[in-house]
């Protein structure tokens, strides 16, 4: 059985490639690869078909990791029925997800951070009018929750 994971914000070019990227690498290190499809899209489709911001792309670089082969697209319904998971980087992502999501939806669709069970923080803030601490806050964040996230992934389907 293959786990899919969507990672959803608002624009699709900072926080979710970010955690795309860095989920992907976790995953691989751990030689899941093959169990765990990962993917992300933003609510606003404005960045559709562009790489990750170059601001989000120099913060991975910093800390080891490539995003820059990923392309922003926007959520559709046929997320819904792919990914087990739908994990939103903020309350306004999560309510967005949640007025288009079908009544037959059979996955979990819920804030990232409170999902991978990490309790300093709710959101991944919107870094896109920051500067570069808001960046660096971003992917640390995302780094300590995707390595929870993974842990969670690997009990509930005993991987
Ligand atoms: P993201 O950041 O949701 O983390 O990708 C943003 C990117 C673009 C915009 C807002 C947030 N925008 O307004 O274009």
């Amino acid at each position: 059985m293959t786990v899919h994971v969507l990672f959803v914000c608002l624009g699709n070019i900072c926080r979710s490639p970010t955690a795309h990227g860095l989920f992907e690498h976790i995953v691989s290190e751990a030689g899941l690869s093959d169990k765990i499809v990962v993917d992300s899209a933003g609510t606003g489709g404005w960045h559709a078909g562009d790489p990750p911001d170059k601001r989000a792309q120099a913060t991975a670089v910093q800390r080891g990791y490539n995003i820059s082969h990923l392309k922003a697209r926007q959520v559709n319904q046929m997320d819904y029925q792919r990914f087990d998971y739908i994990l939103a980087m903020d309350e306004q992502n999560l309510n967005d997800l949640t007025e288009f999501k079908p009544v037959d939806f059979k996955g979990e669709l819920g804030l990232f951070l409170e999902l991978a069970g990490v309790d300093d923080a709710r959101e991944v803030p919107d870094p896109y009018y920051g500067g570069d601490a808001h960046f660096n806050h971003v992917i640390d964040l995302i780094e300590h929750a995707s390595l929870e996230l993974l842990e969670r992934i690997k009990k509930e389907h005993q991987l």
